[in-house]
């Protein structure tokens, strides 16, 4: 699609591509941004269907254009654009392993059964599901195990394509190539990006050839294409990318990174006075603030991200209510930096108020 003259780069960036993901016919069609990937999903799982309507989670980040933004569930950034989002999305609660208060996965998948069988809420039938393996910008908010399989079991039963957005999760940062494989996602469709471009705009969107062959051939004038699609400049530096992820084993450092980043956080942040969980999977770990009556700290991630940037330390507020400090680091951080890192962080929220 949208190829006419493949340079070489891309050929070959595609060919490795194909070999992290779980169909032995892998395709893959590369993309821009991530949002975009979402976009060539989303359409992949119409053309091959023939079902619009789409099941996505309640705090899914999927990026903010107009198909993507319509599956990404936070109001600050739909709101101005409600009436022209499509409306055929049904949003389930996203199950949380150590929430017990909210939703069970039990509760969930019922409600999926259910969405299936009433169709969207403008009575379009359902042809797909968009899941973070574990939900990033959300608040690294991670699904109870069995969930991701049972997902997949109903969304095949129902002849749905599970589209798993791994645009955060992707290359290793959970500790898996992709954060599905771990957490027993069976996708139809996969998104990666973000880091897969390393720092050029760069994404893609897999799937296997049965699936992806649904789309029209390509008469001339392709359905899907833009001008900076698979740009040479940016497929050299994902091979480059590619090389490193498999040569450093970036899933395993990851891996053991995070498990030894995360116990150390969770040992001397226990009894925090504003934490309530530290959680994370691999190289993605959030810590959860909270107010007095245990509810989130609205912005209470903001302030610290503030106080950490004071002190040279990077990280990133998230969460609904801001109240999630999501530390995503590289899997080449040194011991020093790791170190370093968690005594000036733990300083930091053992003292805000
Ligand atoms: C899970 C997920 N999907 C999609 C996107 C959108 O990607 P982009 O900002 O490159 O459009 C993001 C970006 O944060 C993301 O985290």
């Amino acid at each position: 699609m949208g190829d006419i003259h493949p340079p070489v780069r891309k050929v070959e960036l595609i060919e490795r591509l194909c070999r992290i993901v779980p169909w032995v016919d892998a395709q893959a069609v590369l993309t821009t941004t991530g949002s975009e990937a979402v976009e060539v999903a989303l359409k992949t799982a119409r053309i091959a269907t023939g079902k619009p309507g789409i099941v996505a989670f309640r705090g899914g980040y999927h990026g903010l254009t107009m198909g993507a933004l319509a599956v990404t569930d936070r109001a600050h950034f739909r709101s101005y654009f409600e009436d022209q989002l499509y409306k055929g999305v049904s949003f389930a609660p996203f199950p949380e392993c150590n929430d017990v208060s909210r939703v069970t996965a039990d509760e969930t998948l019922g409600l999926l059964r259910a969405a299936f069988q009433q169709g969207a809420p403008n009575g379009d039938p359902i042809g797909a599901v968009i899941v973070e393996p574990v939900q990033g910008r959300a608040g690294v908010r991670i699904p109870p195990d069995g969930f991701m399989a049972a997902l997949s079991d109903v969304a095949m039963e129902e002849g749905a394509m599970v589209i798993a957005d791994e645009i955060f999760t992707g290359l290793g940062r959970c500790g898996s190539m992709l954060a599905s494989e771990r957490l027993g996602l069976r996708p139809d469709i996969v998104c990666i990006g973000k880091v897969f471009g390393g720092g050029l705009p760069l994404s893609a969107c897999l799937s296997s050839q049965s699936v992806l062959s649904a789309w029209p051939e390509n008469d001339g004038e392709a359905i899907h294409t833009n001008t900076f699609l698979g740009n040479p400049l940016s497929c050299a530096t994902a091979l480059a990318v590619l090389d490193i992820v498999e040569h450093w084993d970036v899933p395993e450092r990851a891996e053991v990174l995070g498990s030894q980043l995360l116990s150390e956080l969770q040992d001397s942040l226990r009894g925090a006075e504003r934490v309530s969980e530290v959680r994370g999977r691999g190289l993605m770990i959030g810590i959860e603030l909270v107010t007095d009556d245990g509810s989130p700290w609205k912005g209470g991630a903001l302030r610290v991200a503030e106080a950490a940037l004071a002190q040279g330390l990077i990280i990133l507020p998230a969460g609904e209510h801001g109240h999630v400090v999501e530390l995503t680091p590289s899997a080449f951080l040194t011991e020093d930096q790791a170190t370093h890192s968690l005594v000036v962080l733990s300083s930091i929220i053992q003292k805000i108020h």
